[in-house]
Formats: structure tokens, C-alpha cells, sequence
């Protein structure tokens, strides 16, 4: 029997929860590994998202889903237990990143589109009958000046619109992710520079999943927050919120069930607060959660440092990070849990 995908997408953004975003491609994850002196090595990989997927207080009171790289969701634990079963024991929907990256656009110095429509319709059957019940597909865009092209935006929501579509007919709910880089070079532009290419980027995702006839309640929004580039960052918690709300509602139709932020190179508690401060703002059409992958695993990668007898340190270092997440879910965030923990 399948399940409806307004089911799974509601499951997704359930009250209190929200999304672990651990599907760092083989590249990624040898920066995050280099960055505690970890070789990354297959068993390695397999060892450090074991011990995240067995932190039993956050996989089941504060994690809805958990998205997966190719790999993972072919690994088995130590004990022989498909990592896919970890997590859906614990509750939480197993998902896959199922793009090839964003690769340079040709013609369009410093933009990228996103790779990895060709075959995807015979993948996404795989990775159905590998348990994975949602997916992700981010489109990168980049701010400065003179950036983005019309071109590049139109591009990627292209893709983005296509990739959704073949994921309802596989059975499987996307994540529609356009991501307008707070970290990327310069990095220097305003806050109300990042409003008016984040409004004019969603307005074109939110077109292309029109014409593309994808069905708005079974899909789950990934944006970036209204935010200014990580070199100057100066605006308040307050104007983030009340600027992120502002422009989702002008371009987010109410048929969305939810939306899960990426945290793009904010800081952990940054990340949180901003989430808790736009729930506790209230009177919101979609469900708005966490879908973080460096803010919820920044903590609990240190210190894990890649060591058996660091395991329960480092997950209850995770569990920390999810719980204060899954507060700010529902606006219940205050700055002293931080410091009780
Ligand atoms: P960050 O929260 O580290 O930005 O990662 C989320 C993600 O999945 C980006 O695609």
C-alpha cells in the first residue's frame, strides 16, 4: 500500500520537529572530517552517522526525517541493521539527495545549475524500494551585485520543477530547495539585497511547479531565511524573522504544508534563534521547522572527533542541538536553555 505524499509531508513537518540534513555528498564530508583530523574512509562515514541515527532522544522526540546520501542508504550499521531501519525504527522518515550538484553554467560566469535529470525517473524507483520516502534537490544561487541572471534563476527553478514532478509519480514527496547563498563571494550584500532575490527566486520556483503540475501539498519547502551575506552580518534576530515571514508569505502559496529551513553558515544558536523568533511571531499558513545539516552537527561533530569513546558525548551534543531546534519549532526557544545544558 502507498503512502499519500500529503501524508509523508505532513509527517515531515510534525509539530516539534523537524529535519536532519546528514546527506553531505563524498566531498563535503571530507571537509567536515578534515576539520576534526578524521580520514574519510567508508566505515568511517558509516561510524559517525550510526552514532547520530542511534541518539535515541533526539531521532525520536525532535526528528521527523533524515536526508541521506546514496551511499548511507545502501550501509549497514556495525551490527548488520540497514541504517534506513535505525531511523524509521526511531520514528523519523528516511529521504536521499537525489541531485548531482550545481555545476557551472555555461555562458553565466559564477552561476550554476543543478545536475541530474537524466535517468532520474529509474533512480527514484531504486531508492523507493530502498525505503526512501522523500527527496532533495538543491538549486544554488548566487548574490552579489550583478548576480543572479534572470537566466540562472529560471534555470534551476526549471529543474527544480521537473525533479518535483518525478518524485510524486515515484511516490516520493521532494524537497524543493532553491538556495540563495548567504556564504557565498562576496558574501557582503544587504539583508534587503538577499529580500529581493530570495522574493524574485521563489516567485519563479513557485511558477515553474505551476506549469510543471506539481502538487503544492505534497512537497516541502527548503528556502534560505532572509539574511544578510556572512562577511557583514549585522541585522537582529527581530528584522530576520520579520523579513523571512514578509517574503515567504508574499510568494509561498497556503497549500504548502511546510517549510524547513536550511541554515547556510549560520551559527548554531543563530540558526535557532531565528527559527524560534518567526514561530513565536505567529498566525502562519505552513508548518516552518528546521531542515539543518552544519547546525545541527557542528557540536556533535567535534565531539565525536571520531572516536568510539566519544559516542555518547557526541550524541548528547546532537540531542542538545535538536531539542533546542525542535523548540524553536514551536517558538518556545529562550537563549538560557542554551546555557542550562
Ligand atoms: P546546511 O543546514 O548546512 O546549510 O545544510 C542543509 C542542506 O541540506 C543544504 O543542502
Amino acid at each position: 500500500m502507498t503512502e499519500r505524499l500529503e501524508d509523508i509531508a505532513a509527517a515531515m513537518v510534525a509539530p516539534g520537529k523537524g529535519i536532519l540534513a546528514a546527506d553531505e555528498s563524498s566531498g563535503t564530508i571530507k571537509k567536515r572530517f578534515d576539520t576534526i583530523g578524521v580520514e574519510s574512509t567508508e566505515d568511517n562515514r558509516r561510524d559517525y552517522r550510526e552514532m547520530l541515527f542511534r541518539a535515541d532522544d533526539a531521532m525520536q522526540n525532535c526528528i521527523s526525517g533524515v536526508i541521506l546520501f546514496d551511499e548511507t542508504l545502501r550501509q549497514k550499521a556495525v551490527d548488520g541493521t540497514p541504517l534506513v531501519k535505525l531511523i524509521s525504527d526511531a520514528g523519523a522518515v528516511p529521504g536521499i539527495k537525489v541531485d548531482a550538484g550545481a555545476k557551472p553554467l555555461a555562458g553565466f560566469d559564477g552561476e550554476t545549475v543543478t545536475e541530474g535529470l537524466d535517468g532520474l525517473r529509474d533512480r527514484l524507483n531504486e531508492y523507493y524500494g530502498l525505503g526512501a520516502r522523500f527527496a532533495k534537490w538543491r538549486g544554488v544561487i548566487s548574490i552579489s551585485d550583478d548576480l543572479p541572471t534572470g537566466y540562472a534563476v529560471e534555470a534551476n527553478a526549471h529543474a527544480l520543477a521537473r525533479y518535483a514532478a518525478l518524485c510524486q509519480e515515484a511516490g516520493i514527496v521532494p524537497i524543493v530547495e532553491p538556495e540563495v547563498l548567504m556564504d557565498g563571494e562576496p558574501g557582503d550584500h544587504s539583508i534587503d539585497r538577499c529580500y529581493e532575490v530570495t522574493e524574485a527566486v521563489l516567485r519563479s520556483v513557485f511558477n515553474a511547479l505551476y506549469d510543471a503540475d506539481v502538487l503544492l501539498e505534497g512537497m516541502v519547502l527548503k528556502p534560505n531565511m532572509v539574511i544578510d551575506g556572512k562577511a557583514k552580518r549585522t541585522a537582529s534576530v527581530e528584522e530576520v524573522a520579520e523579513k523571512t515571514l514578509r517574503c515567504l508569505k508574499s510568494t509561498v502559496p497556503a497549500a504548502v504544508p511546510g517549510i524547513a529551513f536550511l541554515s547556510g553558515g549560520q551559527s548554531d544558536e543563530e540558526a535557532t534563534a531565528h527559527l524560534s523568533a518567526m514561530n513565536a511571531m505567529g498566525d502562519l499558513p505552513w508548518a516552518l521547522t528546521f531542515s539543518y545539516g552544519r547546525a545541527l552537527q557542528a557540536a556533535a561533530l567535534q565531539a565525536w572527533s571520531g572516536k568510539t569513546e566519544n559516542v555518547a558525548a557526541a550524541q548528547r551534543a546532537f540531542s542538545h542541538r535538536a531539542r533546542m531546534n525542535g523548540l524553536a519549532a514551536m517558538g518556545d526557544w529562550k537563549a538560557d536553555l542554551e546555557k542550562a545544558a
